[in-house]
């Protein structure tokens, strides 16, 4: 059974789902929730399903990024993960913290990678005049946002969308995205996987 370490910062909507989903014959259960941000409201969601959480808080190491993330490392591995789900966690890390989980480590971005690496996906995609939009799960490389992708779920802009519209259009398949590409990727299957909302 593989152990796998879900890392947020926020309201942890994307950690719900994959923790749902390890269960049964999956082959990873969630060995542990951590934040950066303590109080982040994934936390409570975390606790109140059984998971162990940690928060290792950014702001104890101002300026100071390889300590941070050497925080981050010893906190996580202290739960001996074999995967890493990075799920709405808001920190660019260095090749230090990227290089120590290479190969086993996901995330989700809300965007039809390569477009829209980066903040403010969905503001961009409307101004642009994309007729879609969407999420992509892919592998964390030292390029923000730039690993092998792994799966994507397409969605329409409609007329008169704005950020916050197309957003909860978004967030629905990423809570089915990311799921399904967990399990193939536990499974040691890279196919890539696409969904059509
Ligand atoms: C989601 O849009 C996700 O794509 C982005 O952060 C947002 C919130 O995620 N990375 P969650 O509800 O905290 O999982």
């Amino acid at each position: 059974m593989k152990r796998c370490a879900i890392l947020i910062s926020g309201g942890g909507s994307n950690m719900v789902a994959l923790a749902e989903s390890m269960t049964g014959d999956h082959p990873a259960r969630p060995c542990l929730v951590l934040s950066n941000v303590p109080g982040a409201g994934g936390l409570a969601k975390a606790e109140a399903m059984g998971i162990p959480t940690a928060v290792a808080d950014h702001r104890d190491y101002k300026g100071d990024r390889e300590g941070f993330e050497a925080k981050l490392i010893e906190t996580i591995d202290a739960h001996n993960p074999d995967l890493i789900a990075m799920a709405g966690f808001m920190r660019i890390l260095t090749p230090l913290f990227i290089n120590h989980y290479a190969g086993r480590m996901l995330n989700i971005h809300p965007s039809l990678l390569p477009k829209y690496k980066g903040l403010n996906t969905h503001q961009r995609a409307i101004d642009a005049g994309d007729s879609q939009a969407g999420c992509s799960v892919h592998e964390v490389t030292s390029e923000l946002d730039g690993g092998p992708i792994l799966g994507q779920a397409r969605v329409p802009i409609l007329p008169g969308d704005d950020a916050d519209t197309l957003a909860a259009r978004v967030l629905p398949m990423e809570h089915r995205l990311y799921p399904v590409v967990l399990r193939a990727f536990a499974s040691g299957d890279k196919t890539r996987i696409d969904l059509d909302g």
